[in-house]
């Protein structure tokens, strides 16, 4: 049965503003939404500035507006204001949720409410009739996910929570799994009998954003690594699903994810921009990462020995988000006159932010008389090959909304991200400072045999990487 409401906790906030209000305008548009949307939050903003401050997000991420859908979404907008912790504030909202059958509430909020917040719903009785979506990162270490997941389990059965994970709803990142079971091409040798290794670059050229206060009790590994990076790590590593049912799909996450060995000092690099530790919100000692890259293998049949190296980082020298596979070397036996004319390894670039699309790099007899190669690229835009697709947060909305899990997260895969993740979450390793637009600390650089390949189509950067040191 579709939801008939949608509650918005933590409406006044940052995702709302960025991602879920403009998200809410194109259901609109589709037709998707059709159902009142409340907003609950402890500023104390009328109705009239959280339609306001809606509107402004709107206005500010898409391009030509229909004034009529726009009104149509504004004038079923409502505010509750309330302490989270006050059972008041939940009996406002029970009030204001008497004529509705089957709520949608969406905790957009740190983390550490989410306990509070589903104690007051149940309190008031929403939760016996309600779908309730919970935002990353669920808990911030194995201890505390399971402690969560405990008092959750309480109150709500499984199959009323929503672990959301937005690169779940990201048609780029779904596209990895068709690219690899629908093309006869590349799984005979998706394997470590052809793939020398896997690098998974998530890079912002901005910073924290405001978001200081968040940011600093997180840091890159919780925000985005054990989460969006993992998701990614996972369809690149994944066993065909038998079907694509939910279950099919989270029991081989599971598997990929159980097999990863566990991580030494030595596999993990934190580094943390110059300036981080001036910015609003943030402790003046903060020895929080804004950048981390890691090494990490899969001991399984598939993978054994092949690397696979993350890494991601605020005030990078780019923003993009790309996956790229490096095949072995061919045999040099033809064309291998000299250093320069030998064969290069086959790569495959997966773009997987904005202009997402796919770069294969092949060899191609050079022109001229004598037999040696050059490289060339098969390069595949998928807006322009496919046309626009929906962003993230339109389609998780809508499956939550329909009430499909295929796109959420099962609590044993978070839980066993988190397990992957616990011994460099309790013992971190050093924190290296780095530049603001460079490619983070040169132990970084030095983590992966061979280097980095470079982000695509992407020769202009700052390469000074670390302080003191240029590369
Ligand atoms: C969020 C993180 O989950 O994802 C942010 O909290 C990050 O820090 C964002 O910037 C990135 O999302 P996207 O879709 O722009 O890659």
């Amino acid at each position: 049965m579709r939801a008939d409401a949608l509650v918005l906790f933590g409406g006044t906030g940052d995702l709302a503003k960025k991602k879920l209000f403009p998200a809410l305008y194109e259901m609109e548009e589709a037709g998707e939404l059709e159902i009142p949307v409340i907003g609950v939050a402890s500023s104390k903003w009328t109705q009239e500035e959280f339609r306001a401050n809606a509107e402004r997000a709107i206005r500010d991420r898409i391009k030509n507006i229909d004034e009529v859908i726009l009104k149509r979404l504004l004038d079923e907008l409502y505010l509750v204001v309330g302490d989270y912790r006050s059972p008041e504030t939940f009996e406002l909202l029970r009030d204001q949720l008497s004529a509705f059958k089957l709520p949608v509430i969406y905790l957009a909020i740190a983390p550490d409410m989410f306990e509070t917040i589903c104690k007051g719903l149940a309190r008031v009785g929403i939760t016996q009739h309600a779908r309730v979506v919970v935002e990353k990162p669920f808990g911030r270490d194995l201890t505390s996910a399971l402690e969560l997941d405990d008092s959750l389990k309480k109150i709500l059965p499984e199959d009323q929570i929503y672990r959301i994970d937005h690169y779940l709803g990201k048609e780029s990142v779904e596209d990895l799994l068709v690219f690899r079971f629908a093309n006869t091409l590349f799984e005979p040798v998706w394997n470590r009998n052809y793939i020398a290794s896997v690098q998974i670059t998530m890079s912002e050229d901005f910073g924290i954003e405001g978001r200081g206060k968040f940011y600093d009790g997180v840091g890159a590994t919780r925000d985005v690594l054990q989460n969006h990076m993992f998701q990614v790590l996972t369809m690149l590593a994944m066993e065909p699903p038998i079907d694509l049912t939910s279950k099919a799909m989270q029991d081989e996450k599971i598997k990929v994810l159980s097999a990863v060995r566990e991580l030494q000092p030595e596999d993990v690099v934190r580094g943390q921009y110059v300036g981080y530790l001036g910015e609003d919100g943030i402790a003046a000692d903060s020895d929080t990462e804004t950048f981390v890259a890691m090494r990490l293998f899969i001991d399984n049949w598939r993978w054994a020995g092949v690397p696979f190296y993350m890494r991601t980082g605020k005030k990078m020298a780019v923003t993009t988000l790309e996956a790229v596979i490096e095949f072995k070397q061919p045999p040099r036996i033809l064309f291998s006159e000299s250093e320069s004319s030998q064969p290069m390894p086959n790569i495959v670039r997966f773009r997987l932010g904005a202009s997402d699309g796919v770069d294969i790099s092949l060899q191609a007899k050079a022109p001229g008389a004598r037999l040696v190669t050059d490289c060339v690229d098969l390069t595949v835009e998928f807006a322009a090959a496919l046309g626009e697709r929906k962003e993230a947060y339109e389609r998780l909305l809508d499956a939550a909304l329909e009430g499909d899990h295929f796109r959420f997260n099962r609590i044993d895969s978070v839980l066993q991200s988190w397990k992957v993740l616990d011994p460099i979450l309790k013992n971190p390793s050093k924190l290296h400072p780095y530049f603001a637009h460079s490619w983070g600390p040169s132990e970084a650089i030095e983590l992966v045999a061979g280097g980095w390949n470079l982000v695509g189509k992407v020769s202009h950067i700052h390469t000074q990487t670390s302080l003191g040191s240029a590369s």
